[in-house]
């Protein structure tokens, strides 16, 4: 139901992707699906790694005597302190780990990392690597059989770098090499890894508006407890003290961070940095490679904007700026869309009360005369009319629905699109009913379409739906692509309330 535009809904993957995530709220609920926030509970991790780690520093001893002492006592002698701080530290490095990899899959198989958030995908990419980094340098600081495992495996794969002139592994060759310098300079590579990832993590979110950075309370509180629970009954320990005179035998193995030391056993270190860099390349490069053809970006009509700003404020990707006026209007500011950033969902058009802002293919008088032309469509049935507004990425595509000849769908590319004076319309064409079917609440493809608009039909947020609508003549329901079932029963029992007592089963 476009002018150019194809809408499309949700492919297999990605059905496949919301398959899942509906068992997950059938125990969680939608609000608390951890699945919603990953990228948030990734935060959540580095706070922790940053706080304990803080906490372990003071009691860390920078020397390569030392170094293993000082967190051997931790974990032994002051385990109700100083060693559930370290396993708090590894496990949230773990989460993190495992967080950043699922989140990673979901914004590719929910199709959310081409265009307008190729700079979130290509950071994101880096950041893992700052990740890795950091936790190897991490496992370096215990010095222990482990720590030299990863030493050894380590210096193999630099010395392949031309740049090194002596073998590195030369280091390792004897004690009396490793010395409290060496250890210093592990040191400040781990926290200054951790720096960056922070730094990074401003770049990855410089074009998501109002980002969600922190879980809900109670998800908050679950990994909370859930980090203590396997602190506590399994606590992080260490190997054997690192002895460079004796050969490495088996050392207990963390497949999130050494993941690529086994692949030195198959081939030679370049091979493996050959597989490194390759892969890395093809993983920020998809973006491009698996492109499709977006919408056109949201074009301003000048003389019909008064500079409000809601369009920015609602915009989910920091696609739309406020300048000083270049007219003679008597306005402060006027709106100015930035074209790669725009993500064409038309979000801004459904804040615009002025109809200043308009997606070239889904104009607002287009769509308004979508929504008389449907409404009319509807005049000759008997009893209750619903028009349906959905989203192309919800519970139902289509404009007819089997079964159901008294409703009519018209379906919008985001259901934020929706302005509040379109929702008027059908009301004013003799229909009974507006059923509003957009994604579920937390999880828009667009980041916020479904909330604002929520906000809109309680009248929390400008522009606000009309007083003069009768609210039990407008239902929404917020359903995800596989909940096709549920859009169908909740739209039935909407028209059986709209027809009265009469018409319902008894
Ligand atoms: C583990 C480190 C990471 C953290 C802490 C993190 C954090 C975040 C946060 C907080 C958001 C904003 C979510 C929102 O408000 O809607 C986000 C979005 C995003 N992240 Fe990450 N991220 C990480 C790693 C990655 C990786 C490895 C990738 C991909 C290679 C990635 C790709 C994206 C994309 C594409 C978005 C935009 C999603 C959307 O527009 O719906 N992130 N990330």
């Amino acid at each position: 139901m476009s002018n150019g535009r194809k809408l499309e809904g949700p492919g297999p993957t990605q059905r496949l992707w919301l398959g899942f995530e509906k068992i997950i709220n059938a125990v969680t609920t939608s609000e608390y699906n951890p699945f919603y926030y990953l990228g948030a509970i990734g935060i959540f991790f580095l706070w922790v790694i940053f706080i304990s780690g803080i906490v372990l520093f003071i009691f860390y001893n920078v020397t390569a005597r030392g170094a293993y002492d000082s967190v051997q006592y931790l974990t032994v002698k002051q385990w109700y302190f100083g060693g559930v701080l370290r396993s708090l530290h590894r496990y949230a490095a773990q989460g993190l780990i495992i967080a950043g990899i699922v989140h990673t899959l979901r914004c590719y198989a929910l199709d959310r990392y081409k265009h307008w958030r190729w700079l979130a995908w290509v950071s994101g990419v880096i950041l893992m690597w700052l990740i890795w980094i950091g936790g190897i340098f991490g496992y370096w600081m215990v010095w222990d059989e482990r720590a030299k495992f990863i030493a050894l495996s380590s210096a193999r794969m630099l010395e392949s770098i031309p740049l090194f002139g002596m073998p590195l592994s030369l280091t390792f060759a004897s004690a009396r090499n490793v010395t409290d310098e060496f250890f210093y300079i592990i040191l400040v590579i781990h926290f200054f890894s951790l720096f960056v990832v922070f730094v990074l993590l401003l770049v990855h979110l410089s074009r998501i508006t109002k980002s969600i950075v922190n879980p809900p309370k109670l998800l908050t509180y679950g990994l909370v407890f859930l980090l203590f629970l396997v602190s506590l009954l399994h606590p992080a320990t260490s190997a054997p003290s690192a002895d460079l005179k004796k050969l490495t035998q088996s050392v207990p193995f963390d497949w999130l961070f050494m993941f690529v030391f086994p692949m030195l056993k198959h081939m030679s270190a370049m091979g493996v940095w050959l597989l490194i860099v390759t892969f890395t390349l093809v993983i920020s490069i998809v973006p491009w490679l698996t492109r499709t053809k977006k919408g056109p970006a949201t074009v301003v009509t000048q003389k019909n904007c008064t500079g409000c700003e809601l369009c920015m404020e609602d915009c989910p990707y920091e696609a739309i700026q406020m300048r000083p006026r270049t007219d003679s209007l008597p306005y402060e500011l006027e709106a100015v869309v930035l074209e790669a950033r725009c993500a064409s969902c038309g979000i801004c058009t459904g804040s615009c009360d002025y109809t200043a802002m308009s997606l070239p293919d889904m104009t607002e008088d287009y769509l308004k005369g979508e929504i008389r032309r449907c409404s009319r469509e509807l005049k000759s049935v008997n009893g209750a009319k619903v028009l349906v507004f959905s989203c192309s990425k919800g519970a139902f595509e289509g404009k007819e629905i089997p079964g159901f000849e008294w409703a009519r769908v018209l379906t919008l590319q985001c259901i934020g699109q929706l302005q509040p004076s379109m929702a008027a319309i059908p009301f004013e064409e003799g229909i009974d009913g507006v059923f509003i079917a957009g994604c579920i609440l937390g999880d828009c493809s667009f980041r916020f379409g479904n909330i604002w608009l929520e906000d809109r039909i309680l009248r929390h947020r400008p522009p606000v739906f009309k007083k003069s609508i009768d609210r039990a003549r407008i239902r929404s329901v917020w359903l995800a692509a596989v909940n096709k079932r549920d859009f169908l029963k909740s739209l039935a029992e909407f028209h059986g309330e709209l027809e009265g007592p009469k018409a319902k089963p008894a």
